[in-house]
Parts: structure tokens; sequence; C-alpha cells
């Protein structure tokens, strides 16, 4: 199987999956500072990182695509599943009343409503107009006063230095010009705050499904680096050096769903806008191809003990960027 060429884990999971296991939980259980030196990064990884909008021709039309993508499906089903992530994400970064934090590329407002229920003033801004209707349907039915904001990662509506927090969850990697994105996010940053971001590593489960989409689809627009960079330790602190301080750490999030593997690859084609479109833009026997490849992935991360469920253990980079 190609993706199993990038992917150590899985390839020591043919034959020994209890010690694979074993690592999984040490990971999930010791969340291991990465040293600044750190052997695991494979620097210059991401040969796009450098790129910026005079090298992706017809960016708006990549815009408009990605605008599309999110807004397809129904996001706001797979947020639910992974609000526990949101929940240990944000008791690791600094919530205090009062202070201004902004949620980027906040999706439903799983990180926003966090940090509102906790006396902060927050805003969240997402390019999905859907999911940013979701949102502000969630807060009301809250009483929660988040400012959500339709708009780009890349052209934040905000003063510079207007936030004292800037977090973002498997969002900013999406944004496809990193380094816009990056300056962006040092910009609205108050001198003293921090960034901090959670993103897929190349390595992971996510990093391994949009492998399987490369496998099966057309190459992706000129000059469009892979979202994964972010997940890449060299890449990220190439991307945020104008910070004075940044600090990595690897998690797994747990994501389950109560039912089997087959069927999880069918949520995610129904309600994940990158899987919808992927199916859509395949003819049938290729969906099949895609499908069947999907569900082997689904079925080798499968951790679950419970028969007919699915608990895949996906692996992400805690970014915590504190801007001089
Ligand atoms: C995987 S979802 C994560 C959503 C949310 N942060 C969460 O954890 O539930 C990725 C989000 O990034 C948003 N997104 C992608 N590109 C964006 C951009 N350029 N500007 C703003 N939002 C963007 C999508 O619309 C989507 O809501």
């Amino acid at each position: 199987m190609y993706y199993k060429k990038n992917l150590t884990k899985l390839e020591e999971m043919d034959g020994l999956a209890p010690q694979v296991m074993k690592a999984l939980l040490n990971l999930l259980h010791s969340n291991q500072e990465i040293a600044t030196d750190n052997a695991r990064s494979t620097p210059g990884q991401d040969m796009n990182s450098h790129l910026d909008s005079t090298t992706i021709p017809n960016l708006e039309a990549v815009k408009a695509r990605q605008k599309a993508t999110w807004e397809s499906g129904d996001f706001g089903q797979i947020a639910r599943t992974i609000e526990s992530v949101a929940e240990e994400f944000m008791a690791r970064q600094p919530l205090n009343a009062g202070s201004r934090v902004l949620d980027v590329a906040c999706g439903t407002g799983n990180l926003a409503v966090l940090a509102a229920r906790r006396g902060c003033v927050v805003s969240g801004i997402d390019i999905a107009g859907n999911l940013i209707g979701q949102a502000r349907a969630r807060a009301a039915a809250e009483g929660l006063p988040i400012d959500f904001k339709e708009g780009d990662v890349e052209a934040l509506p905000f003063a510079d230095g207007q936030f004292d927090l800037v977090v973002s969850t498997f969002g900013v990697m999406f944004a496809p010009r990193p380094n816009v994105a990056a300056a962006e996010l040092l910009r609205v940053t108050r001198p003293g705050g921090q960034v901090a971001l959670a993103n897929w590593t190349p390595e992971g489960f996510l990093g391994n499904m949009f492998q399987v989409f490369k496998a099966h689809l057309p190459p992706p627009p000129t000059g469009v680096p892979s979202a994964m960079g972010w997940g890449d330790e060299a890449t990220v602190r190439s991307r945020l050096h104008g910070f004075a301080d940044v600090r990595l750490t690897r998690h797994i999030a747990l994501m389950r769903y109560p039912f089997p593997p087959a069927e999880t690859v069918e949520f995610f084609r129904q309600y994940y806008g990158p899987t919808q479109w992927a199916f859509a833009s395949l003819g049938v026997s290729a969906q099949a191809a895609l499908r069947r490849d999907l569900v082997e992935l689904q079925t080798i991360y499968n951790t679950a003990r419970t028969p007919g469920t699915t608990e895949v253990p996906a692996e992400y980079l805690e970014v915590v960027a504190v801007r001089s």
C-alpha cells in the first residue's frame, strides 16, 4: 500500500500491533515536549513553504474552491466528534477572564465557545459562511457574546496587536499561503501575547488520509503547499521566525465513532468537505478504489475494543508561539 511507505508506525503495525499500541499510549500519556533540535524534524520537507501570492496562479480560484470545499458536507457533525480534543487543547492555554481571544478558522466555534465560557472576550473567523452560521447559533443558544465573522486567515479583519491569545485547531493549516497566514497571526497578537495551534502531522492518521486522497486525485493547484507542513517541526519554526519563543509538543487526538471503519468512511464522505469533494471528483470505479483504501486506513488505525465501533489515535503537533 502506497501510504505505508511514509509511515513507520503503520509498517510496524503489520506484525507488531501491541508495540505500536504501547508507543501510541505512551505518547498519549507523556505528551512529550520536542527539543529545538529534534531529530524527528525533516528540514525543508515542505519545499513550498516560501510561496506567496506571486507563486500561486489563480489565487482567487484556489480560495473559492477551498471555501466551497469547507462549505460542503457539514463540518459541524465532525466538529462534535472532536469537542474533547478542543477541551484538552484549551485546558493547556492561558484563558483569563477578560483576555481577548481569537479562534482562527473556527468552524462551528469549538474553541471560541470554551474561551467565552471562561469569561474571555472572544472573536472567531472562518471562510465557510455556513459554519459561521452554526457557530453564531451555538453561541446564541448559550448566551455567549462571541463576535463571529466570515473571513480569511490570510487577511484578518482585526487591528494590529488586538489579541492576547490567538488559537486554531486544524484550521490555519489549510490556508493556501502559510507564510501570509503566519504573518497575520503575528500581526494581530499583542507583544507578549501567544499563538497556539493544533496541526495534524504528516506521519499521523490525518496525514495518511490526505496521502490517500493524493494517490487517487489529480494534483493540487500549482503552488499550494501541503497543509501537513504545519505539522512538521522544522517547517513550523521557519514560518514562525518572527516569534520570540516557539514550543512544539506532539499529542494524540482520540477520534471515536459509534460504528465500524467502513461506516466511519461514509460518515466522512457525507460530512467532511475534503472527503466529499474527493469522492465527487471521481468516477464510479475510482470512488470504489478510494473507499477501499480509506476503509483499509481506518481499519489499520482502529484501536477500538468494542466490536462495531471505531477509535482512531490521530497525532497532532501543538505549536505555542510567544510574540516578542
Ligand atoms: C478541519 S476544520 C476545523 C474547524 C475548527 N477549528 C474545529 O476545530 O472544529 C478547518 C476549518 O478551516 C477553515 N478554513 C480553511 N481555510 C480557511 C481560510 N483561508 N480562512 C479561514 N478559514 C479557513 C474551514 O472553513 C474549516 O472550518
